[in-house]
């Protein structure tokens, strides 16, 4: 997909994600036991890890999707899951916006649970993205909330009354599949996104959704990221979370 930025230069998105991608990479150990994320610059870093694994890089993945299940197969990335060992080194996974401080908004594949889940389970977790999901604050984005069908308009409700008290409000609509059904997380429950525009206390409306019965996670990622790799038309920007993850 070619996308022009403000500068009217021509810029091809899949390759700035893929540069992200790359970058990330450097960061890959032998013997490194790594989550692997999912979307489209997850992607590339998964086919981009299989060649080096082919090349004999010796690491372990777990997915947090099935489709990004089936890409690690087809790449042949080794893959185990957190039953079977009890950390991982790196998670390596996109995002749908960042904000300064690396608070993520995710989910826009739908695989926020299982995203949230392994980058929790790593001691470092590295996103990558073009440098178009950088934002002042988050909100922009439409803010995937996971949730259970039954007794939806309850659980709506109270997410609407969390928006309230944290400030923020805005449309919410059950997330639909391209072939019009509703859509159907890999955990099989649903997603409302929330169109709310700006969110200005993020950690404090993460609490509120995840104290919600019915909300079984939301696409705010919180002090889960160590990093961004960004790629933009001027090159790549590293930038580091201030406070060590866990301190
Ligand atoms: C998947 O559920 C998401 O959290 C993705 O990581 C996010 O939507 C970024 O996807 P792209 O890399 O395709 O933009």
């Amino acid at each position: 997909m070619f996308e022009t930025s403000e500068a009217g230069a021509n810029v091809n998105m899949d390759q700035l994600k893929r540069q992200a991608a790359a970058r990330a990479l450097e960061e890959v150990r032998d013997g490194m036991q790594l989550g692997l994320g999912t979307g489209s610059t997850a992607k590339h870093f998964v086919e981009l890890l299989g060649e080096r694994v082919a090349a004999g890089l010796k690491v372990i993945g777990v997915p947090t999707s099935e489709a990004t299940r089936l890409d690690a197969v087809r790449c042949g990335v080794p893959l185990t899951t957190l039953d079977e060992i009890d950390h991982l080194d790196i998670t390596i996974d996109g995002a749908d916006e960042i904000d300064p401080a690396l608070n993520l908004i995710k989910g826009g594949g739908g695989a926020l649970l299982r995203e949230k889940i392994v980058a929790a389970a790593s001691d470092r977790m590295i996103v990558i993205a073009d440098d178009t999901k950088w934002v002042p604050t988050l909100g922009r984005f439409p803010l995937p909330v996971e949730v259970i069908p039954f007794g939806l308009g309850a659980t709506r409700r109270a997410i609407e009354k969390a928006f309230a008290e944290c400030g923020v409000s805005g449309q919410m609509a059950v997330r639909k599949a391209k072939e019009g059904h509703v859509f159907v997380t890999d955990g099989g429950h649903w997603i409302v996104d929330a169109q709310l525009g700006q969110i200005g206390d993020p950690a404090g409306l993460a609490s509120a959704l995840s104290a919600i019965p019915g909300v079984v996670e939301h696409g705010l990622f919180i002090g889960l990221a160590s990093s961004a790799v960004l790629a933009g038309g001027e090159g790549i920007r590293v930038i580091e979370r201030r406070k060590p993850k866990g301190d």
